[in-house]
């Protein structure tokens, strides 16, 4: 086996359907405006449109937990890389969502691979709206589950999913607030189908969180649980 050429080949094909991922080289990032080349930039392309990369109060904040803590956890939570301020901070988040626990993943992309493979396994029906983040795919597909995806917000197409599946435990999975395309999902209908069928229902509110329900998300500003 030549796995060098057979590497190359796919590299070679990915170019050709313009699928190669380029990193861009970025002078100075994670702002309003970045450079590129030395040229300033509107940056129209990243997750911080709360600002939140510069705030100042976070940045002193950050500073002096570095200060106290150091800059690794040195272990993984469950061993000995435990800090009081995860608890703090998730305390204080519960409380300001209204729920009773919470817990923080280093990012998105872990969150949900967690929490859906920590709920399903192969005996659940996970039903996915079709324009899910990538991370929820992968998240069903490392739980094991049966996996079906609903047409983007077709409640129609839901709830017959729903009924043929109706003797099985059931997750529904769904941003709140869609990733690529900015629109939002029909949560109280939604939620209303889980509820006539008997299924879980777990959101990603990634892109809702700050903005919507007085910073709450998607499910606070509509009275949901
Ligand atoms: C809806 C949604 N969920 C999860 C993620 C993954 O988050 P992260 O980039 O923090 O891993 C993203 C990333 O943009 C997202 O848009």
């Amino acid at each position: 086996m030549n796995y060098e050429k057979i590497f190359l080949e796919k590299l070679e094909e990915l170019k050709a359907q313009s699928l190669y991922r380029y990193i861009p080289k970025l002078d100075v990032g994670a702002d309003k405006y970045i450079k590129v080349n030395g040229k300033r930039c509107l940056n129209l392309s990243s997750n911080n449109y709360l600002g939140l990369s510069k705030n100042q109060s976070l940045i002193e904040a950050s500073k002096e937990a570095v200060s106290m803590f150091g800059c690794s956890s040195s272990a993984s939570r469950i061993v000995t890389g435990n800090y009081s301020i995860y608890d703090e901070l998730e305390h204080k988040v519960a409380q300001f969502k209204g729920y009773e626990r919470c817990l923080i993943f280093g990012c998105g992309y872990v969150a949900n691979l967690s929490v859906i493979s920590a709920i399903c396994d192969r005996d659940w029906v996970i039903l996915s709206d079709k324009l899910n983040h990538a991370s929820i795919i992968d998240g069903i597909r490392l739980s094991n589950a049966k996996y079906f995806r609903y047409k983007h917000n077709d409640m129609d197409h839901l709830e017959k999913l729903l009924r043929e599946h109706s003797s099985k435990k059931k997750l529904i999975v769904t941003d709140t607030v869609f990733s690529m395309d900015g629109d939002i999902a029909e949560l109280q209908d939604i939620v209303y189908l889980s509820q006539k069928y008997g299924a879980m229902v777990m959101v990603d509110e990634a892109h809702a969180t700050g903005i919507f329900g007085k910073g709450r998300g998607v499910v606070h500003e509509l009275g949901l649980k």
